[in-house]
């Protein structure tokens, strides 16, 4: 297939992203490990977009892939993202510039990030300097991105600070991150990342490592924003009553690629691919204490450097057809409208793996 690179058809007027087939591979001593091998994801402008899928399946090197931030030895090594780009502020003069073809370390990509595309992390250590003040940090941002005065981009700071829910937002832009508890410094890399407004925000376990109480104050707050501000969340988690509360559709990854694209009904009541099933059986749903009626997925995830040749889910499939599960890989089919699944037992149609390196 042929992609119009760059063109102005290359990507969908609704969607702010559109990732097409990145295949982002760390190349080590022990040999291939295809992170990402094949992920097709649109994200619609404004919606919130769930991202799950077990440990290990490629969420965060989505994410990373995305704000051209993956680790060495990895690298993207096809496919593409593309961004439309200055649509909240521009309206029909957006343009869609491909991510993957930008220099990692040049200017365009360090405008987008930050500014256009903002990332938190599960770690608020991972995106907070220890030895600068929560508000020198947000300042920082603000000041980069939108131009303003020192004096203003300290008021803006505040008025973000308080917008989080932080007690005392005076004090805190003044404070360093190890004088927060662990659910202030959350609220305080989240004000970081909306203090540009971005056009995409990219959460990546935002509220893992907080405890219940926390956890639905941020999320409450942060679908809030995103309503008022219109920005478009893309919400990774392995927590299905998280994207139950917060997400409009929802992609579920196993090993590497997009296996159901869905919305967010669909996903709880008319799941499709066998491991989506497994999965909704497997974890906790919302409002459910007891964990006895849970279903472990049978099997492990193997291990990133081994080829699974055919569908990456055989081994574990219940469904495993076998002579086709086990030899192509399935295409992503369309089997309703916005709903997607790559799986034998609603199309015969496949690809041949990519084993290139
Ligand atoms: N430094 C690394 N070296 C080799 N492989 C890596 C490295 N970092 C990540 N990976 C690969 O990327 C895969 C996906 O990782 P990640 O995106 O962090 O998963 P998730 O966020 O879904 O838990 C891992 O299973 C691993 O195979
Ligand atoms: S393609 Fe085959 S092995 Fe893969 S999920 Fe569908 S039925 Fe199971
Ligand atoms: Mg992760």
């Amino acid at each position: 297939m042929t992609r119009p690179q760059g063109s102005p058809r290359a990507q969908a007027d609704g969607n702010v992203l559109e990732i097409r087939d990145l295949r982002t591979y760390f190349y080590t001593d022990l040999g291939i490990s295809r992170a990402l091998n094949g992920v097709t994801l649109s994200v619609p402008t404004g919606s919130v977009m769930g991202v799950v899928g077990e440990s290990g399946c490629g969420k965060s090197m989505t994410a990373l892939s995305t704000m051209r931030l993956v680790p060495k030895p990895g690298r993207i090594v096809g496919g593409e993202i593309y961004f439309r780009r200055g649509q909240a502020t521009k309206g029909s003069a957006s343009t869609s510039i491909d991510l993957t073809t930008l220099d990692p370390m040049g200017d365009d990509i360090r405008s987008i990030r930050g500014g256009e595309i903002a990332m938190i992390f599960q770690e608020p250590m991972t995106s907070l300097n220890p030895s600068y003040t929560v508000g020198n940090q947000i300042m920082e941002a603000v000041l980069l991105h939108q131009g303003l005065s020192r004096d203003q981009a300290q008021e803006r700071a505040v008025r973000i600070l308080g917008r989080v829910g932080m007690p005392n937002p005076e004090r805190t832009v003044t404070q360093y991150p190890h004088e927060l508890s662990g659910g202030m410094r959350q609220r305080a890399m989240i004000a970081m990342g909306l203090s540009c407004t971005p056009d995409i925000l990219i959460a990546d376990e935002p509220t893992t490592a907080l405890d219940v109480t926390t956890e639905a104050e941020i999320l409450d707050l942060m679908r809030e924003l995103q309503a008022e501000i219109g920005m478009t969340i893309i919400f990774i988690t392995h927590n299905l009553g998280v994207v139950a509360q917060m997400c409009d559709r929802v992609a579920v990854m196993y090993l590497g690629r997009v296996v159901e694209e869905t919305s967010i009904d669909d996903l709880f009541y008319n799941p499709q691919h066998p491991y989506t099933k497994a999965l909704l059986q497997s974890i906790p749903r919302v409002g459910s204490r007891s964990r006895d009626r849970l279903k472990p997925i049978r099997g492990v995830v193997p291990d990133p450097y081994a080829e699974v040749v055919g569908c990456p889910f055989h081994p574990r499939c219940d469904a495993m057809m076998a002579g086709l599960c086990d030899v192509r890989v399935p295409a992503l089919t369309q089997v309703a409208e916005g709903h997607g699944v790559r799986c034998f037992l609603y199309s015969e149609e496949g690809e041949d793996d990519v084993h290139e390196g």
